[in-house]
C-alpha cells in the first residue's frame, strides 16, 4: 500500500515522431504493438501535466489548456488513472490538469507527450517511485507512443509479448551531431479517423500488413546502425520509405483510406524536389494525419528548405526544431502544504 502525496505534482513531456513506425497491435488493451519502433523526441512541442489526489473529489476531473475535458477523454484519463490507482493502491480521485505547449499553429498536439506527462505525474502524485523503464510501460497504456516519449532524443519500443516485456528504452538521448527536424503544418482540425482505428483496420485488413512487419524489423535494425554512425543519408532513407509503407497500409485496407490530402503530396514532392536541386539532407515523415515532418541535418534545413517551405506554406505554418529531452518530474510545493 503506497501513501498518495497531497502534494499536486507536474510533469512535462515531449512528443516525438516516429522514424521507423508503430502500426498495429497485437493486444488492444494492454497495447502491445506488432512490431517494434523507433522515435526521436522533439523539444518545441510538449505537454505539461499536473496532478492531485484529493479526498475532496467525489470524480476525476481534467482540463485540457484550461477548459475541462471532454466525456470521452475524460472516461479514457479517468481509465487510465485507475490503473495508477490499481498499482498504488490508491482510491482517491485526481485533478488533473493539462497545458499543451505547441507553437503558434498548433495541429501537432499529441497523445504521446500527453500521456507520458500524466503517467509521470499521476504515478509520482499516487506516491509511486517508477523507474523509467515501468513509467514507459504504464505510459504505454494510454498511448503505444507515449512509452517512447519517456526518453529524451532516439528512443526505441520494444514490443514484447505482455505487460511486463514491452517498453521504450533510450537508443542515443543526446544526439551531438546537427540534427534538425521541420514540421510543415498543413491542417489543424482533429483527424477523421483515429490512429488507434486506423492500424487496427490495417492490421485485420490489409494484405500487406504481413509485409509490413518484416520490412519494419529490417528498417529497425538498419535505423540503428545509422544511427550510431551518425549516417544522415541512410536514415532518411529509412525513415521516407518506412513512413511511405505505413501509409500503403491505409490505402489498402478495406475500406482503404488516407491521412494525405493535396497539401501533403505537395509538401513532399517540395521536399524531393529542393533535395534534387541543392543536394541537401532532408527526408520527410508522415504519421497519421496530413501534416509533414522533415529530419535533416539542421544546416541544411534552414538554408535550403526553410525558406522554399515558407514560401509555399506561409512562415507560421513551418516550425523548425530539434532533439529534445526525455520526461521530467518537478513537485510544485515540496514541503506538502
Ligand atoms: C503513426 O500511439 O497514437 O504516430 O497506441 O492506439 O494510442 P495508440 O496509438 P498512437 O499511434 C501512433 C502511430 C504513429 C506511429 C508512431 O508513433 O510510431
Amino acid at each position: 500500500m503506497t501513501t498518495p502525496t497531497n502534494q499536486k505534482i507536474t510533469a512535462t513531456a515531449h512528443t516525438n515522431i516516429a522514424l521507423v513506425k508503430y502500426w498495429g497491435k497485437a493486444d488492444q488493451s494492454l497495447i502491445i504493438p506488432q512490431t517494434d519502433s523507433l522515435s526521436l523526441t522533439l523539444k518545441a512541442f510538449y505537454t505539461t501535466t499536473s496532478v492531485v489526489f484529493d479526498p475532496r473529489l467525489s470524480s476525476d476531473t481534467i482540463t485540457f489548456d484550461g477548459v475541462l475535458a471532454s466525456h470521452d477523454d475524460q472516461e479514457k484519463m479517468s481509465r487510465f488513472l485507475d490503473l495508477v490507482r490499481a498499482q498504488a493502491d490508491v482510491s482517491l480521485r485526481a485533478a488533473v490538469t493539462t497545458v499543451n505547449h505547441v507553437p503558434v499553429a498548433a495541429g501537432l498536439a499529441s497523445s504521446a507527450s500527453g500521456y507520458a506527462a500524466l503517467a509521470a505525474a499521476a504515478s509520482r502524485a499516487a506516491g509511486l517511485n517508477l523507474s523509467r523503464h515501468d513509467l514507459s510501460r504504464l505510459a504505454r497504456r494510454g498511448s503505444g507512443s507515449a512509452s517512447r516519449s519517456v526518453f529524451g532524443g532516439f528512443a526505441a519500443w520494444h514490443r514484447g509479448t505482455d505487460d511486463a516485456t514491452s517498453y521504450a528504452y533510450p537508443i542515443d538521448e543526446q544526439p551531438d551531431w546537427d540534427l534538425g527536424v521541420m514540421a510543415v503544418v498543413l491542417d489543424q482540425t482533429t483527424k477523421k479517423i483515429s490512429s488507434r482505428t486506423g492500424m487496427q483496420r490495417s492490421v485485420a485488413t490489409s494484405p500487406f500488413y504481413p509485409a509490413w512487419i518484416e520490412a519494419n524489423e529490417q528498417d529497425f535494425d538498419a535505423i540503428q546502425v545509422a544511427i550510431k554512425a551518425h549516417d544522415i543519408e541512410s536514415l532518411g532513407q529509412i525513415t521516407e520509405h518506412n513512413a511511405l509503407r505505413m501509409h500503403a497500409l491505409t490505402l489498402s485496407a478495406e475500406p482503404g483510406f488516407t491521412y494525405f490530402n493535396g497539401a501533403t503530396l505537395a509538401a513532399i514532392e517540395l521536399v524531393q524536389q529542393t533535395r534534387q536541386e541543392l543536394g541537401g539532407r532532408y527526408y520527410f515523415t508522415i504519421d497519421a494525419g496530413p501534416n509533414v515532418k522533415i529530419i535533416g541535418l539542421r544546416t541544411d534545413l534552414e538554408t535550403q528548405l526553410l525558406p522554399r517551405m515558407q514560401a509555399h506554406f506561409g512562415a507560421a505554418n513551418v516550425l523548425l526544431t530539434a532533439a529534445g529531452p526525455g520526461v521530467t518530474i518537478q513537485a510544485d510545493n515540496p514541503t506538502g502544504k
